[in-house]
């Protein structure tokens, strides 16, 4: 009984920690960006960027790595605010979290990964 009680436990804290990325979004509030990026799209999009974690492993739902300069200077500011706002696939849409405005300054963010 004990067993099955503590098994349970550590898969609902496995589930936890997984959790999925796309749920409880914060909305931005104003201010830091660059604090943005850590709160709301780090957990898929990785804190440099890369799509990796702190210990360099490769997050399932990355997609993108914008540290790539050669990829990412193929892309038009204007479609990854679209992205951005609208969601595609497993992105989700941000459109009820900033503001277009807002994306629009996330770009710079965005270009500085890849620039070495
Ligand atoms: C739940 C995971 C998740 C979160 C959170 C997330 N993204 Fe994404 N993002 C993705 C995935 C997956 C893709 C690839 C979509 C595709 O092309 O199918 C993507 C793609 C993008 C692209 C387009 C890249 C390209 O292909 O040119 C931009 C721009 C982008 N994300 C910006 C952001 C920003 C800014 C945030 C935070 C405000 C964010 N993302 C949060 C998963 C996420």
């Amino acid at each position: 009984m004990r067993r099955i009680l503590l098994s349970s436990l550590v898969l609902a804290g496995a589930t936890l920690i997984a959790g999925d990325p796309a749920k409880d979004l914060p909305k931005f509030q104003g201010g830091d960006l660059q604090k943005y990026w850590m709160d709301a799209c780090a957990r898929c999009h990785g804190v440099n960027g890369n799509g990796r974690d702190n210990s360099g492993k490769q997050l399932p739902d990355a997609g993108f790595d914008f540290t790539d300069s050669r990829k990412a200077n193929k892309k038009k500011d204007a479609d990854w605010v679209k992205v951005t706002m609208e969601g595609k696939d497993k992105m989700p849409a941000f459109k009820d979290k900033m503001a277009q405005a807002d994306a629009e300054k996330m770009i710079a963010i965005l270009r500085k990964f890849s620039a070495k």
